[in-house]
């Protein structure tokens, strides 16, 4: 096996393209599988454009070739097998990121349509890729990002990583997976990929570690600095995470739109930190089966994020209806977070940075576009 070759199913994406160049300028091979669904549906489908200009995947192949040793493949890794068996049984990577899922819980909720292709996606890509290994990479790494929505964030515990064990009418149970119950159709999604990675790591031993991570922002890591190869940026509203939607609804001078109170609480971390988590993962194998951890940096209300992108920007809150079932205004919110911190994660980037770096590089001539699509209409 030559461990040095890495697939990244979903290279292309907000947090595929910045992992591509964390590892080649580590020095890994990287194989970029991806169909451009994302740069498809952000057009077509939310009819919006990155905030900040990105490359078209042609040109980003190219430089990426300029960078290190890469090859893409424009492939459909959940309704096709092939291109996934494919390449793996020429590349035989060591590890296999998989983050060719549909990413947004409000897309997962506009329809029937559009929760199958959640639905679709995030569950066979999965599939298929556990049972590429099985046939001809069984000892390889599979790192999934799965998502801390999995959890019940009113469950009203501690969120713990991995197995847990609890008391019932005086017996206590074997160790099972933390308790899930997910907060949309995309979550339903998530929680099901990861139930097939668990079944795979008892079944056959598979390697994979799954990765519930809090919500991704900003746009900056050392590469994309170092190259300019900008990674997109979305802020329509299926799309757009919280954080990047209110700097870029503060840069257009229009109100940044919280849900309801705005006192729910989610994890929270920036892109080049997610990076360091995910080159963690590769560097930390389970030495057999299923692995997990939480992902996060810091929790924040989404009242505590806009005043962070106020004192960076300004700009105004409005409060809005919210699109969203969120049960309470004040919970107890606290997932664990040892099993990073025990691997070394130090998380280096805080969110005025990153808003101000997002300030630095939105287009601004993207603002005629954007102002017509910041605006919930999806609801669940
Ligand atoms: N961004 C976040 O805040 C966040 C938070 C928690 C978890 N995650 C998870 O991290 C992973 C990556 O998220 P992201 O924000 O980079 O999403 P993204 O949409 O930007 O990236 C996914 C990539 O996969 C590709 N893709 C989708 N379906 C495909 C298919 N059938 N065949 C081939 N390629 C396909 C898309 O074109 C896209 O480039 C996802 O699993 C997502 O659920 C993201």
């Amino acid at each position: 096996m030559n461990n040095n070759t890495v697939l990244v199913m979903g290279h292309d994406g907000y947090i595929g393209h910045a992992l591509t160049l964390r590892l080649l300028k580590l020095g890994y091979k990287v194989i970029g599988l991806d169909d451009l669904t994302r740069r498809r549906a952000v057009e077509n489908q939310m009819e919006s454009v990155s905030a900040i200009d990105i490359d078209s995947p042609y040109k980003r192949e190219e430089e990426c070739k300029k960078y290190g040793e890469f090859v893409w493949f424009s492939n459909d890794t959940a309704m096709l097998y092939d291109p996934i068996y494919e390449a793996i049984e020429k590349y035989k990577p060591a590890t296999i990121f998989n983050l060719a899922n549909q990413p947004s819980a409000p897309y997962s909720h506009i329809d029937n349509y559009h929760c199958m292709v959640t639905a679709t996606t995030n569950i066979f890509s999965t599939m298929n890729v556990i049972w590429a290994m099985k046939e001809h990479v069984p000892d390889a790494h599979l790192i999934q990002i799965g998502s801390m929505g999995e959890y019940d964030p009113n469950i009203n515990i501690d969120i713990e990583e991995g197995l847990f064990s609890f008391k019932h009418k005086g017996r206590k149970s074997k160790e099972s997976l933390f308790p899930r119950r997910p907060g949309s159709f995309y979550h339903a999604s998530k929680v099901c990929a990861s139930y097939y990675l668990d079944a795979a790591g008892r079944f056959w031993g598979l390697k994979s570690t799954d990765i519930m991570q809090g919500v991704v922002y900003g746009n900056w890591t050392p590469e994309i600095e170092e190259t300019g190869l900008e990674t997109r940026l979305d802020t329509d509203e299926a799309f757009g995470t919280v954080v990047n939607r209110f700097a870029v609804q503060s840069l257009m001078n229009t109100p940044m739109t919280i849900f309801g109170s705005g006192k729910h609480k989610r994890g929270f971390l920036a892109l080049d930190d997610s990076i360091q988590c995910l080159q963690l993962a590769l560097e930390n194998p389970p030495s057999n089966g299923y692995q997990t951890w939480n992902q996060l940096d810091t929790i924040y209300s989404m009242e505590e994020v806009a005043e962070a992108v106020q004192s960076v920007i300004g700009g105004k809150k409005q409060y809005i209806e919210t699109p969203r079932v969120e049960h309470a205004d004040t919970h107890y919110y606290n997932p664990i977070t040892k099993k990073l911190e025990n691997l070394g994660f130090e998380p280096q980037r805080s969110i005025k940075e990153e808003v101000q770096d997002i300030a630095r590089k939105v287009n601004q001539s993207n603002f005629e576009i954007l102002k017509n699509v910041v605006i919930p209409k999806i609801s669940w």
